[in-house]
């Protein structure tokens, strides 16, 4: 009998299941198109930090492991696929202790600093100016590089320049082709400082209005080049800087704004593994206060600027747990689960939302540093699930978003109140139109039905658990699988599974 009661409650599970489900509807407005997704959204952000660069990408050509010239050719190779349009370098913190004169002429002969910010490790600066410019080339990135505004001169961010961008004969240009690069590099942003709040010099925002448009005048390229100057802006929802540059920082394309994603507090953050459903909500529900932080800070934005000229940067974003136990403190190492996959879907579908000032957001760190998209451990290396999300959404890198609402549903925990699905979609280069479906319900799958025709396909990034994730002893617990939608009296309608990102062509 008892066998009987199992066998029957177990050919029920599946209708359970449907009963749980939570019926949600999306509309997409096709008849409006927004501002093209600008590809540098899906930019990286690359620091001397931990094992970001050392390692993580550069371990010299005299390494066991495979590497193109001192690249690590697995990277390299996994970059490529992402069409990483944009990496931000050398720093963060770390740029305004940085003099480039460090990292030029023979490996051999660069001096050796202390990284006091990170780990207070010894910086032997075998990755400088060529390393980083050659890498951007090589993964078929553009440069952003922050110039140190913090204890350098504006003399030595011009002549910095100069070294990287001149194609005349002047001696620095010179010194560049003795250097190994004969034409000159590409460099499409210069930032102007980093967080001049805090760790790029404690300044007031009125002096760091200054600063900026001291540096600025001097931060200089061949006007041929285009290169786009970006003035760095304020945090969370601190937006005096943001207010202050606009109105007095003089000339720039672009404002810097930093906003990292942590479950509780700063001082005592969270584990990125192993966390309760309530961390799984507030971390969800942080990363979508971003739409907060854009809406407030194009406000400030529109009164300065109101044809709209200035892009908004997310130059540093991203989630930021405590450290994984047992690594160098100070390397800013954490594991990076499904929750993590969320947390970026949700980012790039509100900076999809916000086309007309979000211009260039760059993940806080491209490798083994916060919300990775790659861990590498010696020889071996595995790709986290936020990079299957930023793999996933390539087909959105330029295209044209539409406006996509989402009604019924809900997921609540404690003070968390969010909705069940978030969507994004957008006619993609290829003129197909993609959706990206997220269920930030960990427990509920989600029946949604759209305004839309036709089928779907594509593939879908889920677990089991909250914190699945990929790991030396398995890499491909959590990839991609193929996903499709159905269809529910006539309209295309999706079966998302709880905790679960989707991306799919609409046919
Ligand atoms: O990404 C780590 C650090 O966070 C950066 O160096 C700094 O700009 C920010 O505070």
């Amino acid at each position: 009998m008892r066998r009987i009661l199992l066998s029957l409650v177990l050919l029920m599970l599946p209708a359970l299941a449907m009963a749980q489900s939570v019926n949600v509807s999306v509309n997409v407005d096709t008849s409006k198109p927004g501002a093209e997704i600008s590809r540098h959204i899906y930019g990286q952000f690359v620091e001397h930090l931990g094992r970001g660069i050392y390692e993580g990408i550069w371990v010299g050509a005299n390494s066991k492991i495979p590497n193109i010239r001192g690249y690590r050719s697995d990277v390299v190779a996994a970059l490529k696929n992402i069409k990483v349009p944009v990496m931000r370098w050398p720093g963060g913190c770390f740029a305004d202790l940085y003099d480039w004169r460090d990292g030029i002429g023979p490996r051999a002969k660069r001096p050796v600093r202390v990284n006091v910010h990170w780990g207070g490790v010894t910086e032997d600066n075998s990755f400088g100016t060529h390393e980083f410019l050659n890498l951007a080339e090589l993964v078929g990135a553009e440069a952003y590089v922050s110039i140190n505004v913090g204890t350098l001169t504006p003399y030595d961010a011009s002549q910095w320049l100069e070294y990287m961008t001149s194609d005349s004969k002047s001696s620095l240009a010179n010194e560049r082709r003795r250097n190994g690069r004969d034409k000159p590099w590409k460099v499409k942003f210069v930032g102007i400082g980093n967080e001049t709040w805090g760790c790029g010099g404690n300044m007031r925002p009125e002096y760091a209005a200054d600063i900026q448009r001291r540096y600025a005048t001097f931060a200089n390229t061949p006007r041929d080049m285009g290169t786009l100057k970006i003035a760095s802006g304020s945090h969370d929802d601190n937006y005096e800087f943001a207010e202050v540059m606009m109105k007095n920082g003089g000339r720039f394309d672009g404002l810097s704004v930093h906003y990292y994603t942590v479950p509780r507090v700063f001082r005592d953050k969270g584990a990125a593994t192993g966390f309760p459903e309530a961390e799984w909500a507030s971390t969800l529900g942080h990363a979508r206060h971003v739409e907060t932080i854009v809406t407030k800070t194009a406000e400030i934005m529109d009164k300065y600027d109101p044809a709209r000229k200035i892009g908004l940067y997310f130059d540093e974003w991203g989630t930021w747990y405590d450290q994984e136990p047992g690594s160098t403190p100070g390397f800013l190492y954490q594991q990076n689960t499904l929750r993590d996959a969320e947390v970026a879907a949700l980012h790039l579908n509100i900076f999809h939302r916000h086309t007309d000032r979000v211009k260039m957001a760059n993940i806080a760190q491209m490798i083994n540093v916060l919300q990775a998209m790659i861990l590498t451990d010696k020889e071996k290396m595995v790709l986290t699930p936020t990079y299957h999300v930023f793999e996933m959404y390539v087909p959105f890198q330029g295209a044209t978003p539409y406006p996509a609402s989402v009604s019924g549903g809900g997921y609540r925990n404690g003070d968390s109140n969010l909705p069940s699905v978030d969507v994004s979609a957008a006619r993609g280069k290829d003129g197909k139109l993609y959706l990206s479906l997220v269920n930030l319900d960990p427990n509920r799958p989600a029946h949604v039905v759209t305004n839309l025709s036709g089928t779907a396909k594509g593939r879908i990034l889920t677990g089991a658990a909250m914190d699945t994730r990929n790991t030396f002893a398995a890499p491909h617990a959590i990839r991609p699988v193929p996903f499709s939608g159905s269809s529910d009296n006539g309209k295309l309608a999706f079966d998302l599974p709880a905790k679960a990102v989707a991306v799919v062509a609409v046919e």
